[in-house]
This record gives C-alpha cells, structure tokens and sequence, in this order.
C-alpha cells in the first residue's frame, strides 16, 4: 500500500513564491508516488480572517493556483476542510487528551498573539490541535510542509503519542517533508515570505507587476552604490536566483561580488528567471479561470472521497475512546 500523504494551506488568496518553493512543488511531485490528500483549510483560515466575505474567493484563486501548479485530481485528493465536518469532531475530541500548557508554548501562537492582538481567539490556541485532526483524521504518515510548520507538526506527533498511549495504537506519527526552500525569505530580507506580512510575490502576478515587486526588495545593505563589492550570501534577492537562475552559467555572485553587475541588474535578471518559470503556470491558470465549474466539481469529487476515509476513523476513535 502507499504510504498517505496530507497537507493543507490556509485560504489567503492567491499563493506566493513561499508556499510555491517550501510547499506546493513537494506537493506535485509527491502526487506520483504517494497516496495525497491536500485541503484547503478554511476553518484555520477564521482564525485570523475577521472579515469572511473573501473566504469563498480566496478558495476558488487558491485551488486555481493549486491546479495550474499540477496538482491533478486524478491522482490525488483536493478539497475543503469544513466540507469533511468530522474533522471537527475529532479535533473536540483531540482537545481532551492536549494539556493547554503544550498549546500555550507554541511559539507560532506567541507569534500570532503579537501579530494581531486584539483578537488572541481560542481557536488560535488550539490550531495545532485541529491541525493534528486534520492529518490523523486520514492516518497520514508524510506531511509535505515548508519549516514554519515544524513547531505545529512536532506537536502533532506528541499528540499521536499520547492518544496511542492512552486508547492503543490507533495513528501513525506524522512526519515533515521539507523542500530544499523550507524557508523562503520576504522581500524585507528579514521575516518569512507571508500574505500577512504584504511582503510576498503571488505566483499569478503578470510579468511587469512581478518585476515591479521584485524591485522593491531589500538586498546585501552593505552595498550602498553599483561601485560597492556585494555579499550575495546575505542577500534575499540572491537566494532567490539560487533557485530561478542558473547560476553556474549566469556566474551573478561573481558578478556581484565584484560589482560588476548592480542591484538593479541582479533584480532584473530575477524577475526575468522566475517570469520564465512561471510562464506555463500563469497560462494554464488562465485557462483555468475560464472553467469556473470545473474546479467545484473537483473540490466536489474530492469532499465526497475524503469523507469516506474521514468517517471510517472517527468511528474506530470513537470506539477507541468509549464513546460508542
Ligand atoms: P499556510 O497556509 O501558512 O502555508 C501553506 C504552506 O506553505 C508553506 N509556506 C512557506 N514555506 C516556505 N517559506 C515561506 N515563506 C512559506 N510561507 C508558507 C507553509 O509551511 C505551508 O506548508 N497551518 C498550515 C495549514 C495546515 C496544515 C494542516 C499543513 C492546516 N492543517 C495539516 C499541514 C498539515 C498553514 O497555515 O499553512
């Protein structure tokens, strides 16, 4: 049998170049080997979202994103979090063996309290615990996740441990599949690449509007004039060409190195790499968006299977915990 594999992404829109290279790349091309269940978490997407009147958008322009990337739904499961419900049973019945001190010292919920005081919910305390539901709910083993994650899924295997100690074996303890970008950089050259943070670069960009917002990134701050030898090893835009540009045959930390070529030239030449790459990307999401229907259809497809396995476990963890 093949071994199982979930992911999920909040519905923010349309994605970035982080969830590209730490994430969706793994997800396509573990859809050939795997048995892959990916969603759309759209109940952890509440946890910050105060206004919901996007929530429907942001789903349709993420799985637009998801598709034209190739994730195929003929090979693997694509659909949305709260059209499976018993995710949320389980992660009700999750909360009962998950001591509140292992939640309250997460540190991507002391990140989140700071980012959005105002609205410190209690189902940000318990995100781990819904994202621990949505990986047991279907016995996933591998977890395709770019470094951000790591916190909430080494959660999740204490949590497995626990459950597997207290009612027997019942879940496998998931574990992470990184990218070689488990963490990409925003265009401030400090945080992570994040929507939140309005220092990303959206795949479905056009290519003037990614050169645009290539331009606004900060590089090596040693560098203050063309004339001024740069560091590429600390510059964000560098990083990026290591994965858009050939740079053994470009040779731009060389070039940069000895000031041969400029910021500006550096910026260019990226924008030009990544337009390249994308160029396939962007035109099958265009013909995409001209078949709404067909993607409801597959998140449709994709509900209706997940389910089946969905209600299998609850029913054994139920039985497991003494409820039935
Ligand atoms: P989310 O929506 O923040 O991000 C989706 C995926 O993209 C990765 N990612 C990045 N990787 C590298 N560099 C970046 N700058 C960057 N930004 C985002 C994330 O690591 C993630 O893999 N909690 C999850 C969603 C979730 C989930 C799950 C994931 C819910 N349930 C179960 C795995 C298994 C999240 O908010 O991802």
């Amino acid at each position: 049998m093949k071994q199982r594999v979930f992911s999920g992404a909040r519905p923010t829109g349309r994605q970035h170049l982080g969830n590209y290279l730490g994430a969706i790349r793994n997800y396509v091309a573990l859809q050939n080997e795997y048995d892959c269940i990916y969603s759309v978490v759209d109940i952890h997407a509440l946890t910050s979202l105060e206004d919901t009147k996007q929530l429907q958008s942001n789903i349709y322009e993420m799985m637009l994103d998801w598709l034209a990337a190739g994730l195929d739904p003929k090979k693997c499961i694509l659909f949305v979090q709260s059209h499976v419900p018993e995710v949320m049973e389980l992660f009700t019945l999750l909360g009962m063996v998950t001591p509140l001190s292992w939640l309250l010292r997460v540190p991507t919920f002391k990140d989140k309290a700071k980012l959005q005081p105002h609205n410190v919910n209690y189902g940000l305390v318990g995100y781990p615990v819904l994202m621990t539901a949505d990986i047991v709910l279907y016995k996933a083993e591998a977890i395709p996740v770019g470094e951000d994650q790591l916190p909430h899924l080494e959660l999740a295997r204490e949590i497995v441990r626990r459950f597997n100690n207290m009612f027997g074996d019942t879940f496998p303890e998931p574990l992470a599949k990184l990218t070689a970008f488990p963490m990409v950089v925003g265009l401030d050259g400090k945080d992570k690449m994040s929507k939140q943070l309005g220092n990303h670069i959206e795949l479905a960009l056009t290519p003037e509007e990614t050169l645009e917002r290539v331009k606004t990134a900060v590089t090596d701050p040693a560098r203050r004039y063309r004339r001024d030898p740069g560091h590429p090893e600390v510059c964000n835009v560098y990083r990026l060409q290591q994965y858009f540009n050939e740079l053994k045959t470009s040779g731009i930390a060389e070039k940069c190195r000895q000031a041969e070529i400029g910021c500006v030239d550096c910026k260019e030449l990226l924008a030009e790499a990544i337009n390249k790459d994308l160029a396939p990307f962007r035109e099958r999401r265009q013909a995409l968006a001209a078949m709404p229907e067909y993607v409801t259809k597959v998140l449709a497809d994709g509900a209706a299977r997940a389910g089946v396995i969905a209600r299998k476990t609850l029913v054994e963890v139920k039985e497991r915990m003494g409820l039935d």
